[in-house]
């Protein structure tokens, strides 16, 4: 997959991505991420890529010129699945639409600053917008190296462990059952039985059962049978 990434601030995604499972995709070529300074294609030798807003509201709004030269010039090189700006009201961000992002080839990511892109870049040239939860960020920045890693880190190969990401919380729409690891007896505080039984059979059964049990206790929006309807 190849992730293009336009922004103001691309050395806030530097980090994120440089390190641990984004690395090692990366590394294996399974996953290309791509900064790009959209100041690059800025109105004026001052790097303006802003401007004040119409209409009564305070804030700037970035202009259009700078937003659609970017664009077209990075489609001249890739034909993108999806052009997605990420935004406070756009549609919210879970496992099922990163499972889906994640079977595209190119996506194209816009960060937003200040109050937020002209409407008409919103219309004319965004597939999809997304938001990463219901509260304010500063910039798009860091709801961009969420959603990258969110998605790469499905990417076949990514993972060692195949499975592993199959068990994560929310693939099957449960919680994760809680994890241990040695010692068996901390302070006297013991590790399940079951787990220590070496029955394969049992411990499946008991970490389903945890899982379900969490999840009723600290999610259960997420077993209601009608929440994607
Ligand atoms: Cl995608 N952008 C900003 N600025 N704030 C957010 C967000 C995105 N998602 C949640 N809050």
């Amino acid at each position: 997959m190849h992730i293009d990434i336009l922004t103001v601030l691309p050395e806030l995604l530097e980090s994120p991505l440089a390190h641990s499972i984004m690395k090692r995709a990366q590394e294996k070529a399974l996953l290309q991420v791509q900064t790009h300074n959209l100041r690059r294609w800025a109105v004026n030798e001052y790097g303006q890529v802003d401007d004040y807003q119409y209409g009564a509201g305070a804030g700037m709004v970035m202009r259009c010129e700078p937003l659609v030269n970017a664009i077209e010039t990075l489609q001249q090189e890739r034909t993108f699945d999806e052009i997605i700006y990420l935004t406070p009201d756009g549609e919210r961000l879970n496992q099922k639409l990163a499972n889906r992002l994640s079977l595209h080839q190119n996506l194209l990511l816009i960060c937003g600053h200040y109050k937020g892109i002209d409407e008409r870049i919103r219309q004319h040239y965004i597939t999809k917008e997304i938001s990463i939860g219901d509260y304010v960020l500063s910039g798009g920045e860091l709801a961009a190296a969420v959603l990258v890693d969110a998605v790469g880190r499905l990417l076949p190969g990514v993972l060692n462990d195949e499975t592993s990401a199959l068990t994560d919380s929310f693939q099957d729409d449960l919680l994760a059952p809680p994890v241990y690891t040695r010692p068996a007896d901390f302070r006297g505080w013991k590790v399940p039985d079951v787990l220590l039984s070496g029955d394969p059979k049992k411990i499946d059964a008991w970490c389903y059962e945890q899982a379900i049990e969490r999840t009723r206790q600290r999610r259960p929006d997420l077993l209601d049978e009608n929440k994607d309807q």
